[in-house]
């Protein structure tokens, strides 16, 4: 469709309704939402699988959903969607199909890609990697010294790292607890030095995971792995092949680095970077979790994958969630979307969810190539709950600014342990439920200075509430589970974007600094004359200089 053709978003009688309903609803007060309908929290909580969502702390009526949903309709979502699931090429500026679902589809599916089913290969990987996977954790794969494999060291950068570091720390409960994992993705040397120092290489698998294998911060520490591993083993390039292995798209680059392709895993160019961490990319998940973990998580995204694919728009949970962030983003001037999950082992959802979503919809020209005159994606960011409240949710409670925030958190603790620390559960759990609670209906003056607080103190001591939360709770955080919720979050993504009219699989964004980086580095190490330098930056690359003392 050209630019012609499709009317500009903001131009349509749904986003108008949309603006004037918003003028309509004013102030609304969540106080006010849930005294005129007592029956709002049951009306406004929906399940998908094991995934229980609370969305009546939202700055909705029934009206707001409703416009909202013939937003989606007017933006053809759904048409989207099912053209993605069909592996249409809806990634337009790279001409490719998005299939991440395909990752995750039962052995039985047909998923067409340019006439060719593409699920028995993905099963066919699913195999190779879990005989991979039983060999290492049985010891049958041994090193080259005969030593059995107890350390793997994943070397990757954004997809080919964020998704399996996230998820072995969500999962840790379920892992090999007498191997170590380590995760390096930082060209910055001291990420591999901190990473190997205290490793015997003989006991070391590194897998190199880079879809375009490219990468230059990803090859640069490969390189640096490889001759720490031959210096330490006082080994020639033969002992390459029992400590590295590769997962990858491209077959000719692995080849290259002196990988052989026998050791290769193999995944496709339909499937994004950031989608990536259930294909091949998770190897070093699975080596944590074994094979049966791993399956269980795929069926966990699967579940949610259908979920969006069939259920009717007034029950579809994703698309929920993601015209829950339009709403706030289009429509109250929100910038940013918090996630705070309430659970130590989710530590690095939110870095993941970063580039899920900023990688996604971090875009200004719409599909056309058109500029857009309305607001994107949010800038995404969170950590554990408990530890934000003693940081930044001061300013989500009494500060200027609305953040929207999903607040995340499980029933039971998955881990075996001590009775005190079981606890110690009950106690994480409250803190979530007290901020919903808060941040949704605050504390009014009368409230506070009834409670014989000085006049002068009132101001400071009231919280205005009316920040709205989604509440997601589950009973465990299991590999199921999380992959449910990573579905969840990929779908919500993938809603915002649709209705954006924005390419969300492309990242061009990144491609200027990595060209600039290769550029300037002559400059730092030999003083070359990079043309064109600004007066700012060659100023800072003569600084450098003089203090490396070149
Ligand atoms: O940051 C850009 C990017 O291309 C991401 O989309 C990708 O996940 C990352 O770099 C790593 O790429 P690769 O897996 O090809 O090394």
């Amino acid at each position: 469709m050209n630019a012609e053709s499709r009317t500009r978003l903001d131009r349509t009688p749904e986003w108008n309704a949309l603006a004037k309903h918003r003028d309509e609803l004013g102030e609304v007060h969540l106080r006010e939402l849930f005294a005129d309908d007592p029956g709002r929290a049951d009306k406004y909580t929906v399940s998908v699988g094991d995934l229980h969502l609370d969305y009546s702390k939202h700055l909705v009526t029934d009206e707001t959903l409703r416009l909202l949903r013939e937003l989606a309709a007017s933006a053809d979502v759904a048409g989207l969607r099912d053209a993605m699931f069909r592996g249409e090429r809806i990634n337009t500026t790279e001409d490719r199909a998005v299939l991440h679902t395909a990752l995750r589809a039962p052995e039985s599916a047909v998923i067409e890609v340019d006439g060719e089913n593409v699920v028995p290969a993905v099963h066919a990987v699913l195999r190779k990697m879990q005989i991979f996977t039983d060999r290492v954790r049985s010891g049958e794969w041994k090193g080259h010294t005969g030593k059995r494999i107890k350390n793997v060291v994943n070397i990757g950068i954004g997809g080919s790292d964020l998704g399996p570091a996230m998820a072995y720390e969500a999962l840790r409960a379920f892992t090999a607890r007498d191997m170590t994992f380590r995760f390096v993705s930082n060209v910055d040397g001291a990420d591999l030095h901190e990473a190997v120092r205290d490793l015997d290489a003989a006991e070391t698998l590194f897998i190199v995971a880079s879809k375009t294998f490219t990468t230059i911060e990803t090859i640069t520490n490969a390189t640096s792995a490889r001759n720490w591993l031959l210096t330490e083993l006082r080994a020639g390039e033969d002992a390459v092949a029992k400590h590295f292995v590769a997962l990858s798209t491209n077959a000719e680059k692995v080849a290259d680095f002196g990988i052989d392709t026998a050791n290769m895993f193999e995944f496709w160019d339909w499937v994004g970077g950031r989608y990536s961490y259930d294909s091949a990319i998770g190897l070093s998940l699975m080596l944590a979790i074994g094979g049966d973990r791993f399956r269980e998580m795929l069926a966990g995204f699967h579940l949610v994958d259908e979920h969006f694919r069939c259920a009717p728009p007034e029950e579809n949970v994703p698309l929920l969630l993601g015209l829950l962030g339009v709403w706030y983003g289009n429509f109250h001037g929100a910038q940013s979307h918090a996630v705070l999950p309430y659970s130590h082992y989710l530590s690095k959802f939110a870095a993941y969810l970063q580039q899920l979503d900023m990688e996604s919809n971090g875009k200004s020209v719409d599909r056309d190539g058109q500029p857009v005159s309305w607001e994107t994606g949010p800038v995404v960011w969170g950590t554990p709950g408990t530890n934000g409240q003693h940081a930044y949710y001061q300013l989500i409670h009494q500060g200027t600014k609305l953040i929207p925030a999903d607040l995340i958190g499980f029933a039971r603790p998955v881990e075996d342990l001590q009775p005190g620390l079981v606890a110690q559960h009950d106690l994480l759990m409250a803190n979530l439920f007290a901020q919903g609670q808060a941040l949704a209906f605050g504390k009014t003056p009368e409230e506070v200075a009834a409670e014989g607080v000085p006049a002068e103190l009132v101001p400071h001591k009231t919280f205005k509430g009316n920040h709205p939360t989604t509440t997601i709770l589950a009973s465990e955080l299991t590999p199921s589970v999380l992959g449910q919720l990573i579905a969840l979050y990929e779908h919500k993504v993938f809603v915002q974007g649709a209705i954006w009219n924005i390419d969300s699989f492309d990242q061009w964004g990144v491609e200027l600094g990595k060209v600039l980086a290769k550029r300037v580095e002559p400059a730092l190490t030999e003083g070359a004359d990079v043309p064109g330098l600004d007066a700012s930056t060659a100023g800072l690359v003569a600084r450098y200089r003089e203090l490396r003392g070149r």
